[in-house]
This record gives C-alpha cells, sequence and structure tokens, in this order.
C-alpha cells in the first residue's frame, strides 16, 4: 500500500519529463470535457498550446478549474494542474467567451446511438449551432467524435446555414480527425499515438493541422486522407478489434466442448506475425462506451446504404452471447447445489476494463443483475469505480459495497473475477480462501493458472478451457 503514492509520482515525474514537446502555440477550443475532450485538451496545451476546455456541465467545470478530474485515469489529474498553473489550460461553459478566443475548434462530443443502433449526431449539431452563433473570426472546426461517414460535412453544412442566417460572411474549413486512445493508458495513447489520422477537403487544413501535430512527426505516422475514408478509418479499427474480440470468445466455446484450452491456443495463434498477440483473450465480451456502439452504428449505416452486414452482424450477436456466459456458468455451477437464492458471490471488478472506472456497457452488470435476479446476495469491490457503478446499481439487502478484495470474498459461497485489475492478479488467495464459505472460484479473464488454483483449493471455473474441480463431502 505505502509504495502507491510512491509510483504515482514516479509516473507522473516520468509523464511530465517526456511529452513536454515545444511547438508554436495555437489558440484551441475543445468543446466536451469528457474522456476524449479533456484528454486532448490537456496533452495539446501540455505540448504548449493554449488551450479552453469547455462543457455544457458545470459542476464538472468548476471541479476543472480548481483541478479535479471527474473520472479515473491514470496521470490526467496532476498534467490538468501542471497546465493550469502554467495558464496554457482553462474551463469554461461560456461558449461565446471560448469561440472568439479560439481557432481550431476540436469536438470530442458524445455520438451515443439510437434505439435501431445509428449514430446519434444530437450533441454534435447543438454544438455547432452554438459555435456559429457566437463565431466572429475565421476557423477549423475539427470533429474528433467517433461519427459515421457523412457527419463532418454535414457539420460543416450545418454550420454554413447558420452563419448565413445570421448574416455572418465568415470563412471556415472542417476536418476529421478520429482519436484512438484507450481508456486507461490515455495519455500515453494520445502522446505516442500508432498513427494521427487527419481528414480534410483541402491543402490549407492540411497545413493547420500538421503545424498543430508537428511535435507528434519525429514518434508516429501522421496519415493525411479525404474526410469520409478519415471518418471509415476510425469504424473500421473499431469493428476489426470487435471482430478478433468475438472470434476469439466464440473458439472458446468450442475449446470448453473439446477440451482444449484457449489460453494456450491464442498464445500460440498470437505468435504468428501476420495475427499478433493483441485482442486475443477471450473473456466477457467487448464492453466500453465505443466498440458496442461502434459497431452497431456502422450496421446500421450499412444497411442504410443497402450493403451487407453479415460479419458486423455475427460480430454484435456473438458478444451479445458471450456477455450471458459467465452467469450461466455461475448459474450452471450451482443449479446441482441448492440453486443460487440465498448464496452469497464476491465480485471482483466492476469497471468495463482496468485501469479505469468507466462502467459504460461493463460485463459485469450483466452477472450482477442475473445473481440478483436468481436471488443471490453480491458484494462487490472495484479498486476505482466504487463511485461510478453506485450511480447505476443502488446497494440494499442483496447487494453490498465492500472496501477491499478481501471484504468482497468472506463469507461467500464463489468469488467471480470479473475484471482483471492488478491487485487482484496478486491477490493473496490461499488467505481468501479461508475466509470463504465455499471453494468455487469464477475466473471471466483466465488470469490464473487452474493448476495452482486447485492447489491452493480452488474449483476453478474460467473461460475456453475445462472447469477444474475439486471434490469435497459437500459437493
Ligand atoms: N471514451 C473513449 O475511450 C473514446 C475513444 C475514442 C473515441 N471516442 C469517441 O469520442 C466521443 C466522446 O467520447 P467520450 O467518451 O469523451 O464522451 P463523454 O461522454 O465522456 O464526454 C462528452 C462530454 O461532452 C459534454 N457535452 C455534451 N453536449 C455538449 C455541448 N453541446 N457542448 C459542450 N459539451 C457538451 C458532456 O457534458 C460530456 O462531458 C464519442 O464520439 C466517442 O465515441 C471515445
Amino acid at each position: 500500500m505505502f509504495l502507491k503514492p510512491l509510483r504515482h509520482f514516479f509516473v507522473i515525474f516520468l509523464l511530465l519529463a517526456t511529452y513536454s514537446i515545444p511547438c508554436t502555440a495555437e489558440k484551441i477550443l475543445v468543446v466536451g470535457t469528457g474522456y476524449v475532450g479533456l484528454i486532448t485538451g490537456v496533452c495539446l496545451a501540455d505540448i504548449g498550446n493554449d488551450v479552453i476546455c469547455l462543457d455544457i456541465d458545470e459542476k464538472k467545470i468548476d471541479g476543472l478549474k480548481n483541478g479535479t478530474v471527474p473520472f479515473f485515469e491514470p496521470g490526467i489529474q496532476d498534467l490538468v494542474k501542471t497546465n493550469i498553473a502554467k495558464g496554457r489550460l482553462k474551463f469554461t461553459t461560456d461558449y461565446a467567451a471560448a469561440v472568439t478566443a479560439s481557432d481550431i475548434c476540436f469536438l470530442a462530443l458524445p455520438t451515443p446511438q439510437h434505439e435501431n443502433g445509428a449514430c446519434n449526431l444530437d450533441y454534435l449539431k447543438a454544438s455547432v449551432k452554438q459555435i456559429a452563433a457566437h463565431m466572429d473570426h475565421p476557423l477549423i472546426l475539427v470533429n474528433k467524435s467517433t461519427a459515421i461517414v457523412g457527419t463532418t460535412k454535414e457539420l460543416g453544412a450545418l454550420l454554413q446555414t447558420e452563419l448565413s442566417a445570421q448574416k455572418k460572411e465568415l470563412s471556415f474549413e472542417i476536418a476529421d480527425n478520429p482519436e484512438f486512445l484507450r481508456e486507461g493508458s490515455a495519455i500515453n495513447d494520445f502522446m505516442y499515438p500508432d498513427r494521427i489520422v487527419i481528414g480534410v477537403e483541402n491543402k490549407s487544413a492540411e497545413e493547420k493541422l500538421r503545424r498543430l501535430y508537428e511535435p507528434f512527426q519525429q514518434r508516429t505516422k501522421i496519415v493525411v486522407m479525404d474526410i469520409a475514408s478519415a471518418e471509415m478509418t476510425k469504424y473500421a479499427a473499431n469493428t476489426m478489434l470487435a471482430a478478433r474480440i468475438s472470434l476469439i470468445n466464440e473458439l472458446s466455446r468450442l475449446c470448453e466442448q473439446v477440451g482444449a484450452d484457449i489460453t494456450q491456443v491464442s498464445k500460440a495463434v498470437g505468435l504468428d506475425k501476420r495475427i499478433g498477440p493483441a485482442f486475443l483473450n477471450a473473456g466477457l465480451g467487448y464492453g466500453g462506451s465505443c466498440l458496442p456502439k461502434d459497431v452497431k452504428a456502422l450496421k446500421a449505416f450499412a444497411e442504410q446504404w443497402g450493403c451487407p452486414t453479415k460479419m458486423l452482424d455475427a460480430i454484435d450477436s456473438v458478444n451479445e452471447d458471450q456477455k450471458q456466459q459467465l452467469g450461466q456458468k455461475i448459474h450452471d455451477y450451482f443449479a446441482s447445489r441448492g440453486g443460487l437464492e440465498g448464496k452469497t458471490i464476491g465480485i471482483w471488478g466492476l469497471a468495463f476494463k482496468p485501469n479505469t472506472d468507466d462502467m459504460r456497457y461493463a460485463p459485469s452488470l450483466i452477472v450482477i443483475d442475473r445473481l440478483i435476479k436468481e436471488g443471490a446476495i453480491v458484494k462487490v469491490y472495484d479498486p476505482e469505480a466504487m463511485g461510478t457503478f453506485s450511480q447505476l446499481m443502488q446497494p440494499g439487502s442483496q447487494l453490498k459495497l465492500c472496501a477491499n478484495a478481501k471484504e468482497a470474498a468472506a463469507d461467500t459461497d464463489a468469488v467471480v473475477l470479473v475484471t482483471e485489475w492488478a491487485e487482484f492478479q496478486t491477490a493473496p488467495l490461499s488467505e481468501v480462501i479461508k475466509t470463504m464459505k465455499g471453494h468455487v472460484f469464477f475466473d471471466g479473464r483466465n488470469q490464473y493458472n487452474p493448476k495452482k488454483m486447485n492447489d491452493i483449493g480452488f474449483s476453478y471455473i474460467s473461460i475456453g478451457k475445462l472447469p477444474t474441480l475439486i471434490q469435497l463431502k459437500q459437493d
């Protein structure tokens, strides 16, 4: 425990030392201070630009003005404080002040799904109307949100219509600059991206964005293309990642049937240079705010254009099935042991993945919901997501919030690993089992060695391999 502050200090020192690269200061507005907007704003400020981050959420902006970040992301808190102190980073809810002071305007706004899965552009359009209302000089409008092909041009047309309606003769340019950062490693991903994609329709917009991203030129490829291709690149990347996850998950089910071990299969397959090891871990299906909605949005968009969606349909439906797998395994195990009614189950990990407190489309919600419906008492713990979780599910007689992993496991019939935080991998399992009523461990992320789990005394049930059950007298 005492090492945690030291580790944070070291990470912050590294971030500050390596990221600060001087650049020509641009006047930037980032609209939306969520995961993407805040990281974009802070990182662009950190390389020397003058950045204003704008949001309509006053509480969020009040907190940020004092250096309080509304979500957990390693390293962000200190970068916010440093750049506020250096006078390069400001926060506001005032469109008028922000738009008049900026030359490059990034949109990092929600693009949720409509009921049919299609991409909802309402937030983007509302923001463009605000920008038009206060625009008093030429600027470049850059969409960073994930939005379906045609969106950036549609926003440009809307901006023009609004300006004309207000009889303002102002020029502007448009661009699409999709973001590929991952929550949990967002600062590093922004500062050291695999590539920067810029979609433009003229040389002048290209030059402006090349100048902005000049400090990145030494460390990554800047890929310039037309706007439609840039918009499509983001969806292609996300559906490709989702496809790998769904395929490995489908193979994991076959492994369970035929007695193969998906962990060994993934490892060996990933050593093939044509395939590579990333996104080959079988688990509980993909969650989070991006992959589920982006696969559905691309599917709805393709259908609208009359294009086949067989792959997209399969990616999505395999994922929907996979999200039910762990709950089903727990149900099946207890079915011959009196059912789940009255059993106590400990859940380790709630966030949709480690190193974030983001609960959007987290598989834990599906597992917990099922356990509660079947009458179990559920004790939950996550290192960072207890706050965001309790906004979605209220504690009560069947749902207990715990202060740590040991407390969540104590007096339980089973422990279920849902999110693979590092602290669970090093948990003292031989101590943990002594505090439990039962002796079964469900591992939704294949984090442990089955033989070692059996040696500790656990019956071990994971994903894509045969369960290794220990027969005790009470079984
Ligand atoms: N979260 C990720 O990991 C990630 C990664 C890559 C791309 N994206 C994409 O980036 C976009 C933003 O995602 P996010 O996760 O940052 O969203 P978010 O929900 O965390 O943040 C969006 C912010 O926009 C604000 N907002 C809404 N309407 C506004 C308006 N009219 N004016 C100003 N602010 C407004 C909200 O208050 C909120 O703070 C989405 O299109 C998403 O798909 C997200």
